[in-house]
C-alpha cells in the first residue's frame, strides 16, 4: 500500500486531504492519547489545534498536534502516553486514586522524610508527561529570516483575509500567516466560499505574502513576532500586528466530557465535512448556538443519526425535522469509559432520562482565541472577527477586518472579549493537566484565590492548549468567587501561544544581539570592562572589583 502511514506497526491509507488524525479515525483510532495525571483516555475534540487531546508522536516527534498535521506516505506514527500502551494503559488505576492526589499533593507528599522525594519524584517523571525527547541525533537547524513588513496579519479566516486585503489596497505591505492551510478546517459552505474568494484576491496581490502552516508564538518586546513557518522560523518586525486568530467552540465541562465521542461542534462538522468521515453512528446534540445547529445537516450528510438535540427554547424551531428536540433540557453526565456509550439528560417535563448513543456533540458559544491580541504591549495589536467579536456572523466578520486593515479599528479592536462563560459544577476543566472543578474549589478554600495563583498551584492553563481551552472558564470561576473585573480574573498571556519545539527557538541563536545602554561610552571612558546580561552589555567592574565591592557596602550601610 503505497499511500499510508506505518502507526504502531500496522499501515494506516491515507485519502486526499488527510491530517493525521482523521487517517487515524478513519482506521477505526479513538484514544488518541492518556491524559496527564489520571491517565484518562482522550480523543479528538476540537480538531483546530486548540486541546491536548490529538497530541501524538509522528516521525519521532513527541506532542505533535495531529489534526493540524497533514498525513504523508511513509511517515511513523505512535502514541506515547499509557503504560505499556495507551489501549491498555494500567496507570488508568490513578482515575480511581483522586483522594490520594488532590490538587497540589506533589508540594506536599513524599516531603518528610527528606531522602523520599528524589525517589517519587523519579516516578512522577516516569508516569507523566507528553512523550520521550529524541536526544539520540542533533536537531536539524532552522534557518531564520527577519522581515519588516508594514502590517501583519495573524489569521486567514474571514477576518484575516479581508484586513490583508484592505491593508494591501491601501499600499501597505503585507505579511498575513495561519497555523493551517488556508480554509482548509472550515467545512463546505457560505464560510469556506468567502474564504476562497477572499484568499484569491489576496494571494494575487504581490504586496501580500501569505505562510501557511505558519504558527506565530508571541509578541516580544519592540513588536517583535516570530513565527514558526514549516522550514524556518520567521522574525517579523511589523508596523502594526492584526490578529485575526479567531475564536474556539466554548469547551464543553460537564461530568464525563473528556470522554472519547464528545466532540466541540466545530471539530465534528470538520471531520463531516472537510475528510467525509461520520464521527459517530448515533449522535446527541448539545447546542446554544445557530451554528451549532447548523452543523445538524454535515453531521447527517456524513451518515450519524442524531438521536437528540438539547437546545434552548427559543432555537427549538430551527432544529431540522426528524430530530427528538428536547428543548431546556441539560445533559447531566456522559457515561462510557472506552467511548461514549450513552447520555444522562434532565428534562423539565420527564425527569432524569438515559438516551444510548456513541457521539456527543457541544456548540455552547464561541471563546475567542486571544493570547497574541492581550500580549503585546509597545506595539498594541488590532483585533479583527471573532477574536474581538465572538459568534459574529460572516458579514461582521469581514466588515470588521476591513475595518482594521484600512486603519479605522475603533478602541474595541484592541481589547479583548469580556463576556466569560458560566463556571461548570463537575468535569475538567483543563484537559492538558487533569484539572476538575474540584480542584479549584479545593485550591481555592486553600487560599489560592487569585488567578494568578490559583493557575500556577493548580497548574490550570499551564499545559500545551495554553489555556485556549480552560482561561475562560478558570478566569469565570475566580470572577464569580471574588467578585474581581474580568480582566482582573484573567491570567497573564505569555509566548508561547502554541507549542513550539527547541530547534525552531533556536534557529535564530546565531544571530548576536547587542543592547547597549545610554551610559555606554561612557563606561567605557572610564575603563568599564563589560560582559554580557541577556542581549544587553553591562559595566561588570571598573579595574579593582575588591575596592568596589567594599565601597557598594559602605554605601550600602548608610
Ligand atoms: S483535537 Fe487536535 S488539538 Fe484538539
Amino acid at each position: 500500500m503505497s499511500d499510508a502511514f506505518d502507526f504502531e506497526g500496522r499501515q494506516v491509507p491515507i485519502r486526499d486531504g488527510d491530517t493525521v488524525a482523521s487517517a487515524l479515525y478513519r482506521d477505526g483510532v479513538r484514544t488518541f492519547n492518556r491524559s496527564h495525571k489520571s491517565h484518562r483516555r482522550r480523543g479528538l475534540y476540537c480538531m483546530t489545534g486548540d486541546c491536548p487531546n490529538c497530541l501524538i508522536n509522528v516521525d519521532g516527534t513527541p506532542a505533535v498536534r495531529s489534526c493540524c498535521t497533514p498525513a504523508r506516505p511513509g511517515m511513523t506514527v505512535k502514541r506515547e502516553t499509557g503504560r505499556p500502551s495507551a489501549e491498555v494503559d494500567l496507570l488508568a488505576i490513578n482515575d480511581y486514586l483522586h483522594a490520594l492526589m488532590p490538587v497540589g499533593f506533589y508540594h506536599k507528599a513524599f516531603i518528610k522524610p527528606r531522602f523520599s522525594w528524589p525517589l517519587f519524584e523519579k516516578v512522577v517523571r516516569k508516569s507523566t508527561g507528553l512523550g520521550a525527547l529524541p536526544v539520540e541525533h542533533a536537531p536539524a537547524p532552522k534557518p531564520a529570516r527577519h522581515l519588516h513588513p508594514e502590517t501583519l496579519v495573524i489569521g486567514a479566516g474571514v477576518a484575516g483575509l479581508a484586513a490583508a486585503a484592505a491593508a494591501a489596497g491601501r499600499g501597505d505591505s503585507v505579511v498575513l500567516c495561519d497555523e493551517h492551510a488556508v480554509g482548509e478546517k472550515v467545512a463546505p459552505g457560505p464560510a469556506r466560499g468567502r474564504i476562497e474568494a477572499l484568499s484569491a484576491e489576496v494571494c494575487a496581490d504581490e504586496r501580500v505574502q501569505v505562510f501557511e502552516r505558519a504558527v506565530a508564538i508571541g509578541v516580544y518586546e519592540g513588536g517583535l513576532v516570530p513565527i514558526v513557518a514549516p522550514d524556518e522560523l520567521l522574525q517579523v518586525h511589523p508596523g502594526r500586528i492584526i490578529v485575526a486568530t479567531g475564536a474556539v467552540e466554548a469547551h464543553a465541562v460537564f461530568d464525563g466530557s473528556d470522554v472519547p465521542g464528545v466532540f466541540l461542534a466545530r471539530g465534528a462538522a470538520r471531520l463531516a465535512g472537510v475528510h467525509g468521515i461520520a464521527p459517530g453512528k448515533r449522535a446527541v446534540v448539545l447546542a446554544t448556538t445557530r451554528e451549532g445547529i447548523d452543523h445538524l445537516e454535515t453531521l447527517r450528510d456524513s451518515g450519524v443519526e442524531i438521536v437528540a438535540a438539547l437546545v434552548p427554547t427559543d432555537l427549538a424551531a430551527r432544529v431540522p425535522d426528524g430530530v427528538e428536540v428536547l428543548a431546556g433540557a441539560t445533559l447531566v453526565r456522559v457515561r462510557g469509559r472506552k467511548q461514549v456509550r450513552s447520555v444522562q439528560v434532565q428534562t423539565a417535563s420527564s425527569g432524569e432520562r438515559r438516551i444510548s448513543c456513541d457521539t456527543v456533540v457541544a456548540a455552547l458559544g464561541m471563546s475567542p482565541r486571544d493570547g497574541l491580541l492581550r500580549m503585546g504591549a509597545e506595539l498594541a495589536p488590532v483585533g479583527a472577527g471573532e477574536v474581538i467579536d465572538p459568534g459574529c456572523s460572516l458579514e461582521e466578520a469581514e466588515e470588521s477586518g476591513a475595518r482594521a486593515g484600512r486603519g479605522e479599528a475603533g478602541a474595541d479592536a484592541a481589547a479583548p472579549a469580556t463576556v466569560l462563560p458560566d463556571v461548570p459544577k463537575r468535569g475538567y476543566v483543563c484537559l492538558c493537566e487533569d484539572v476538575r472543578t474540584e480542584d479549584l474549589e479545593k485550591a481555592f478554600e486553600e487560599g489560592f484565590r487569585s488567578s494568578q495563583i490559583l493557575k500556577r498551584y493548580t497548574t490550570a492553563t499551564m499545559g500545551p492548549c495554553q489555556g485556549a481551552m480552560c482561561g475562560h472558564l478558570l478566569a469565570a470561576f475566580v470572577q464569580k468567587r471574588t467578585g474581581s473585573a474580568v480582566q482582573g480574573a484573567r491570567t497573564t498571556p505569555r509566548p508561547p501561544a502554541r507549542t513550539v519545539t527547541l530547534e525552531h527557538l533556536a534557529g535564530a541563536a546565531h544571530e548576536l544581539v547587542e543592547k547597549r545602554g545610554a551610559l555606554h561610552e561612557r563606561h567605557l571612558e572610564m575603563g568599564a570592562k563589560l560582559a554580557r546580561s541577556g542581549a544587553w552589555f553591562r559595566p561588570y567592574n571598573y579595574g579593582d572589583w575588591k575596592a568596589e565591592y567594599r565601597a557598594g557596602r559602605r554605601w550600602g550601610s548608610f
